[in-house]
Formats: C-alpha cells, sequence, structure tokens
C-alpha cells in the first residue's frame, strides 16, 4: 500500500512539474523579439520543402542560426486538402511535414507555419475557420513551434455576420484571434503566436489580450526604400504598447531583396532594431552576399533589437529629411539612431544630437555600431555626415 501511495505520489509531482514547466515555456516565448526567416518576401507562392531544408542548413552554415535567427517560417502555399477526418494535409510541395519539422529541428532550428482565421488564406489555399482545436494539434503533433495567423477570407465573416458594425466587426475579430490562441494553449506545446491583420482597430492595444506574441502593425513590406521607410517612420508613437513577450511587428525584413542599396539595407536594419521589431528575414539564403550576412548578423545591431530590457525606440526628434530616434538600452545605455530620409547627403547643419532630451548631462561615450568605431566622448554639436537614405547607429554611455 505504501509503495502505491509513493508511486502515485511520484507520478503526481512529475505531472505538476511538467505542467508547471510548460506553462513557464508559453511564457516565455518571444521574451525578446522573436527571430528567424520567413518564405514570403522571397519565395511568396512557390516555396517547396526544398527551400526549407536549404534555408535550414544556410541558417547554420552562414553562422545566422548562432546569430540567434531560429525561427524558419513557412508562409502561405503550403496547404493542401482535409483528410475525411478533417485534418489538414499539406500540398505537393510539402509531401512530410513531420519529416521536415524534425530536419529542422536536428539543426537546432525551429520551424513555423501559416494559416487563417478564415476558411481560405490570402493564396486562396484552405484555412482553418471551423478546425481550429484540429489545426493547432495538427500543427503540434508535426512539431511546429510558430504560428503566423492571418486574417484573409475571416474579413468576408466579419462583414456577413455583422454588416458594417465595425465595433462588432472588431469583437468577431478578437474572438476568432481567441480561438485560435486557446486551441494552441490546449495543445500544450508552446508556439510563439503571430497576429497578422495589417495594425486595423489598433491591434497593438488587444493584441496581448488574445493572445498574441507579435502583432503587424501595418499592411504588406516590399523591397523598396519607399515602402520600407514609410512603414517604419509610421511605428513613432506605438513604443508603449511592445514589451517582453509581446511586440509590433512592422512585418518581415527585406534586407538583400530587391534593389534595395547597402545605405538603404543599413537603414532598414538600424530602423527595425531601433524598433524591437521581430527580425525575421526575408532573403533568399541561397545567393546571400558576405555584405548582406554581414548586415543581418551584426552583433551590435541585433543586441540593440534583442536589448533585455525590451523597450522600443521611438523618434525623438526630426528636422526636414532628418529624424533622431532613441531606444533606452539595460544598464542605462541609449541607442541613437540619425536617419537620413532625404534624397542628398545630410551634413547636420545647425542640427544637435539632442542628448540632453536624450536623457544625458552632457557630454557621452559613443560607439558608431555600423563603423565598428570607438568615437570616444562626444557632445551635442558632434557632426555627422549621412549619406542618402543612410543612417548613424550609436550606442551611448554616460
Ligand atoms: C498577406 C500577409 C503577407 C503574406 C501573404 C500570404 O496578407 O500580409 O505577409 O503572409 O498574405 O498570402
Amino acid at each position: 500500500m505504501r509503495v502505491r501511495n509513493t508511486m502515485l505520489m511520484a507520478v503526481c509531482l512529475l505531472l505538476l512539474a511538467t505542467s508547471s514547466a510548460l506553462a513557464a515555456a508559453a511564457q516565455t516565448v518571444a521574451a525578446t523579439p522573436p527571430m528567424g526567416w520567413n518564405s514570403w518576401n522571397f519565395f511568396a507562392g512557390k516555396v517547396t520543402d526544398k527551400d526549407i531544408r536549404d534555408t535550414a542548413d544556410l541558417l547554420v552554415s552562414t553562422g545566422m542560426r548562432d546569430a540567434g535567427y531560429v525561427y524558419v517560417n513557412i508562409d502561405d502555399t503550403w496547404e493542401g486538402e482535409r483528410d475525411a477526418s478533417g485534418r489538414i494535409q499539406s500540398n505537393s510541395k510539402f509531401p512530410d511535414m513531420k519529416a521536415l519539422a524534425d530536419y529542422v529541428h536536428s539543426k537546432g532550428l525551429k520551424l513555423g507555419i501559416y494559416s487563417s482565421p478564415g476558411a481560405k488564406t490570402c493564396a486562396r489555399f484552405e484555412a482553418s475557420l471551423g478546425h481550429e482545436e484540429q489545426d493547432a494539434q495538427t500543427y503540434a503533433d508535426w512539431g511546429i513551434d510558430y504560428l503566423k495567423y492571418d486574417l484573409c477570407s475571416y474579413r468576408t465573416v466579419m462583414q456577413q455576420q455583422a454588416p458594417d458594425d465595425p465595433a462588432a466587426q472588431n469583437k468577431l475579430m478578437r474572438q476568432a484571434y481567441e480561438k485560435m490562441h486557446q486551441a494552441i494553449v490546449k495543445t500544450r506545446r508552446p508556439m510563439v503566436y503571430s497576429l497578422c491583420q495589417y495594425g486595423w482597430d489598433s491591434v497593438w492595444e488587444w493584441g496581448p489580450s488574445v493572445g498574441a506574441n507579435l502583432w503587424r502593425t501595418t499592411g504588406d513590406i516590399s523591397a523598396n526604400f519607399d515602402r520600407m521607410s514609410l512603414i517604419g517612420r509610421s511605428q513613432a508613437g506605438l513604443a508603449k504598447f511592445a514589451a517582453p513577450g509581446h511586440w509590433n511587428d512592422p512585418d518581415m525584413l527585406e534586407v538583400g531583396n530587391g534593389k534595395l542599396t547597402h545605405d538603404e539595407n543599413l537603414t532598414h536594419m538600424t530602423l527595425w532594431a531601433m524598433l524591437a521589431a521581430p527580425l525575421i528575414a526575408g532573403n533568399n539564403l541561397t545567393q546571400m552576399t558576405p555584405e548582406i550576412g554581414a548586415i543581418l548578423m551584426n552583433k551590435e545591431a541585433i543586441a540593440i533589437d534583442q536589448d533585455a530590457l525590451g523597450r522600443q525606440g521611438d523618434r525623438l526628434y526630426a528636422e526636414g529629411p532628418v529624424e533622431i530616434w532613441l531606444k533606452p538600452l539595460k544598464d542605462g545605455r541609449k541607442a541613437m539612431a540619425i536617419f537620413n530620409f532625404g534624397e542628398s547627403t545630410a551634413e547636420m547643419r545647425g542640427i544637435g544630437l539632442h542628448l540632453k532630451e536624450a536623457g544625458f548631462s552632457g557630454q557621452v561615450s559613443a560607439n558608431d555600431v555600423w563603423a565598428a568605431k570607438d568615437l570616444g566622448r562626444i557632445g551635442d554639436d558632434s557632426k555627422f555626415t549621412i549619406p542618402r537614405h543612410g543612417v548613424v547607429l550609436l550606442v551611448l554611455t554616460k
């Protein structure tokens, strides 16, 4: 009898330990902004199992995994039909999702997937409406670690169920996101939960209440300076909504895509780091140049993004094309980015660094991140020459 009681107690303790470990794991996903790679920006609807495996290999061999890029996220167009029991299948581009997850995990990486609360995804593939729990369980069975949940055709449901009633539509949308959150929780597998509804209805105000670890704040990015910088600059004022566990997401990186110049890629990486944005690379790693690798893997830029304080940066000062953004870091240091969004070189004539507003009383020690240079002590009147569409990124210490 005593032996049986002791065994029972041991089993109970084990169960308790496992469930609290799971709860803790769920809470700690996205303690800092998630980092990884996503298929959409480069491969879009053409992505295959092979592209994901090649990407996983390259995340390791280029050093990106060790720099922090651990999530390999399959975006839209992986979905097949449902079987007789309603279980979602992957399509012929992804012959065996479980085997793919095992492969990705064997590389020390994590696998992400994509769906929609609507009947169809944005690319018109099968989505989760009416199958939320089943889909979450299928993802968990495959070994999925991250879900991007994209509103897409759920808009039709909202319009049909609450025609011309924005408040009721908003309620339906929140409920749909909450439903999938609960379905994920029920699987007991920690998954990063990424909302994609283009920043509607001030999602930053209610994202955490539906379990989101990140939420898109805008429509889609594209690989050109105007779109990227418009999105980045429109994040001003959102800093107070980001915190460890849940982040504003100005969309995935286009660094290395399109015709972005070197300075434009630096501006992109700097803006996202200053914004404590998720760093989800979107380039084709099989063609990544050393120059692009160096930008994506710059240790200090990543450290600014991932800083444990978890404070998003904000605009401190703007004068014409020059903008100064500030991000507080742990230990009282501050990252300062001086952007030139203009069409010609900026010399900062008449523009100070605004160190006082940045919280410093006098001179500061400065490190220039992209120049990899210790600048020693600098004052408010220090001038930088900033190329067209370029940036100077400093880390300042008292
Ligand atoms: C869009 C989304 C993109 C991508 C695409 C896939 O709605 O914003 O990031 O996921 O759908 O169809």
